[in-house]
């Protein structure tokens, strides 16, 4: 397709997700014209590494140089933003006029502002933590991203996100916020175990760096297990094995710790309880573990035993 067929997109914001996206519109084929951020710093950083891309401090400029408009600034931002942009009749252009936001969690409703003015709203959420480093170009192909419109924008946004080698989702009305509070678990959440297991470590002597260098490898591993077996097969760990022993005396060490240490291990032992369940044979000690991770939770989640956590 000439770069004349396809709409023209532009980016308030210039952060992590947006220097990624951007750039990758752009490696696509897609004119990227204008980008904007609060500081005319960040849009000109941005907008330098893109092939005729005009920067600016000002979010109108991006309304007046686009079809497509990525909204990518924080969460509280998106309303208020959404806000203050004006639309028109665009008659230089072929395409119509549209506000997209990049959030998982926020409404598109946000944007009703602009769908009030005519102009086509959506979602474009990216399931990928940007680190909004240049390897994200790379990594995020494979990736999904969840698009929330209707008709023609719908299939744009679709075809955008085929260009960066994406899978399209789509989730049910209303779903937004348990589908983005859940997919925690697959980025920030891992990112929480892992710092769990680094302060446990820091008592034994482990600097953090160190923990890490031992600990990636082997969740990169456990990751690529997942792939191969599914969730269930590829659980390991004493609940894997029906080691009720081990499991009751890492809840009473951790008890012992005092924090909050016994509830976070006793609570992620009920998940591991619930995978073990859907094996085909389930370790035959499963409900001696359950009921060890009970008590312990019992007695831990009770907010009289909580203490101080090794940070
Ligand atoms: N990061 C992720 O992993 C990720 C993943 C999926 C979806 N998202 C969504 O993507 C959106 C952006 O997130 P992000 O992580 O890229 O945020 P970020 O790194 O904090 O970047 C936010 C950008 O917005 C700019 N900005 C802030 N307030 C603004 C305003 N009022 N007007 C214009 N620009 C403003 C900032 O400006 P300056 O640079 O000039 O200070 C910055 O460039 C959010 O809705 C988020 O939920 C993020």
């Amino acid at each position: 397709m000439s770069q004349s067929s396809l709409p023209r997109i532009g980016f308030i914001g210039a952060g992590r997700l947006a220097r990624c996206l951007a750039l990758a519109f752009a490696r696509a084929g897609y004119p990227v014209t204008a980008v904007a951020s609060r500081s005319a710093d960040s849009a000109r950083r941005l907008a330098d590494q893109i092939e005729h891309c005009a920067a600016s401090g000002n979010a109108q400029q991006v309304v007046d140089a686009a079809d497509i408009v990525f909204l990518a600034v924080p969460d509280d931002s998106i309303g208020t933003t959404a806000h203050t942009l004006r639309f028109g009749p665009d008659n230089a252009s072929r395409h119509s006029k549209a506000l997209v936001h990049c959030s998982g969690a926020s409404p598109v409703e946000l944007l009703a502002p602009a769908r009030d003015k005519g102009v086509s709203i959506g979602g474009f959420h990216p399931l990928y933590l940007f680190g909004g480093e240049l390897a994200d170009l790379e990594r995020i192909a494979g990736c999904s991203v969840t698009i929330e419109a209707d008709g023609a924008l719908k299939d744009t946004l679709t075809a955008l996100a085929v260009a960066l080698r994406c899978h399209p989702l789509s989730i049910p009305p209303g779903g937004r916020m348990l589908y983005h509070g859940a997919a925690h678990y697959a980025a920030s959440f891992a990112l929480c175990s892992l710092a769990e297991c680094v302060a446990l470590w820091r008592t034994l002597g482990f600097a953090e760096d160190d923990a890490l260098r031992a600990l990636l490898p082997m969740l990169a591993g456990t990751i690529e297990t997942a792939r191969d077996k599914g969730l269930p097969n590829a659980l390991a760990g004493p609940v894997s094995r029906g080691d009720t022993g081990v499991v009751q005396k890492q809840l009473a060490l951790l008890e012992g710790l005092g924090g909050d240490h016994a509830a976070l291990y006793g609570l992620l032992t009920r998940r591991a309880i619930g995978l073990a369940r859907r094996r085909a044979n389930p370790p035959a000690t499963i409900e001696a573990i359950s009921e060890a991770v009970e008590e312990s939770l019992s007695r831990s989640l009770n907010p009289a035993a909580a203490g101080a956590s090794v940070k």
